[in-house]
C-alpha cells in the first residue's frame, strides 16, 4: 500500500478514530454551537475520515469544502454516505500552490489530520497566517509526534525507529518536511500570534490482535528504513521478520505517538 492509497486510509481510518484526542474534538464541537450554519474547508481530506469523526458531533447544518490534489481520494470522499445536514464541495488542488485559493470565501472551521507532519515549516508558517489573518478557527488532527513505543522490543529497533524518524523530515510536497516536530511547531506558531489552544495526545494504539495494521505499519518502517539507508538490507529483512514473527505470535504491540491541536482567535471577528 502506498502512503495515501485509498486502501492505507481505509485500513488507519479505525485507528485515527479511536485516538483522536476527545477533549479537543469536544472543545471544537463546543466552539460552533451557537452558529445556524457551519462552513468547515478540509485540507487535504483524504476520503473524508475528518468529516466521518467530526460531523455527527455538529448539531447544526454543515457545508464542507473538501480539498485534496488525489482525485480518486477526492472522488471517494465526495461519494460517501452522509445525513441530510451536511453537503460537501470538492476541491481539486495542491495545497503546496493554492492554499490561498481554498480559503476564500466565508469559512467557520479550517480542519485537517494527518498532513501537518507532511508539510514544511515555511508552508506551515503560511497556512497559520493565512487563518490568523483571517481568525479562522483550526482543528488539525492526528500529527505524528516521533514516539514510537513496541512490545516487545527487538534488537535494531531503535536503529530502524531513528530511520523512520528521519524518513518523516524529507520532502513529501512540501518542501522538508517538519515530520516529528509538526504538531508543536504549529501548536507555537498559533500561541505566538495570539490564538489559544487546546491540544492532548491522540496516539494510535495497536494490539496483537490488528494483525493488518501492524504488518502494514512493519512493511512501511522497513522501506523508510532502507530508503534512508542507515541501516543495511540484511538487517533491515531480519528486523521485518523477526517483527512478522512476533505479530503472527500474537504477541507484538505498537503505540505511535500522535497530537491534536484545536487553535481559535482569542478575540471574536
Ligand atoms: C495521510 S493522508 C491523510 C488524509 C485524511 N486527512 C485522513 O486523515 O485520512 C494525506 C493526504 O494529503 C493529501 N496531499 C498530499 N499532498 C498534497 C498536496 N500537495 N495538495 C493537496 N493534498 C495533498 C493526500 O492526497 C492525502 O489525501
Amino acid at each position: 500500500m502506498s502512503a495515501f492509497s485509498a486502501e492505507w486510509l481505509a485500513l488507519r481510518e479505525r485507528y485515527d478514530a479511536e485516538a483522536r484526542n476527545p477533549n479537543v474534538l469536544d472543545t471544537v464541537a463546543a466552539s460552533l454551537k451557537g452558529l445556524h450554519s457551519i462552513r468547515i474547508v478540509d485540507l487535504a481530506c483524504g476520503t473524508g475520515s475528518t468529516l466521518r469523526a467530526l460531523g455527527p458531533r455538529l448539531a447544526a447544518p454543515q457545508n464542507w469544502r473538501l480539498a485534496d490534489n488525489d482525485l480518486s481520494l477526492l472522488g471517494r470522499a465526495l461519494a460517501m454516505p452522509r445525513t441530510n445536514n451536511i453537503a460537501v464541495e470538492g476541491v481539486p488542488l495542491d495545497l503546496n500552490r493554492d492554499l490561498e485559493a481554498v480559503l476564500d470565501g466565508p469559512v467557520d472551521l479550517i480542519v485537517t489530520s494527518a498532513l501537518l507532519d507532511l508539510v514544511s515549516d515555511v508552508w506551515l508558517e503560511r497556512l497559520v497566517v493565512e487563518t490568523v489573518t483571517r481568525s479562522i478557527p483550526v482543528y488539525a488532527a492526528l500529527s505524528y509526534d516521533g514516539r514510537i513505543e513496541l512490545g516487545p522490543t527487538e534488537p535494531l529497533d531503535a536503529a530502524v525507529t531513528a530511520a523512520v524518524n528521519a524518513h518523516q523530515t524529507t520532502n513529501k510536497g512540501f518542501g522538508p518536511a517538519l515530520g516529528p516536530v509538526a504538531g508543536a511547531a504549529a501548536i507555537a506558531k498559533f500561541e505566538k500570534l495570539g490564538y489559544s489552544v487546546v491540544h492532548g495526545a491522540s496516539d494510535w494504539v495497536v494490539g496483537p490482535s490488528d494483525r493488518d495494521m501492524q504488518l502494514e505499519i512493519f512493511s512501511g518502517w522497513a522501506s523508510a528504513a532502507r530508503e534512508i539507508g542507515d541501516v543495511s538490507l540484511a538487517d533491515t529483512v531480519s528486523w521485518l521478520t523477526r517483527r512478522r514473527d512476533l505479530v503472527a505470535n500474537g504477541r507484538s504491540s505498537i503505540r505511535v505517538g500522535h497530537v491534536d491541536f484545536f487553535a481559535r482567535p482569542t478575540t471574536t471577528r
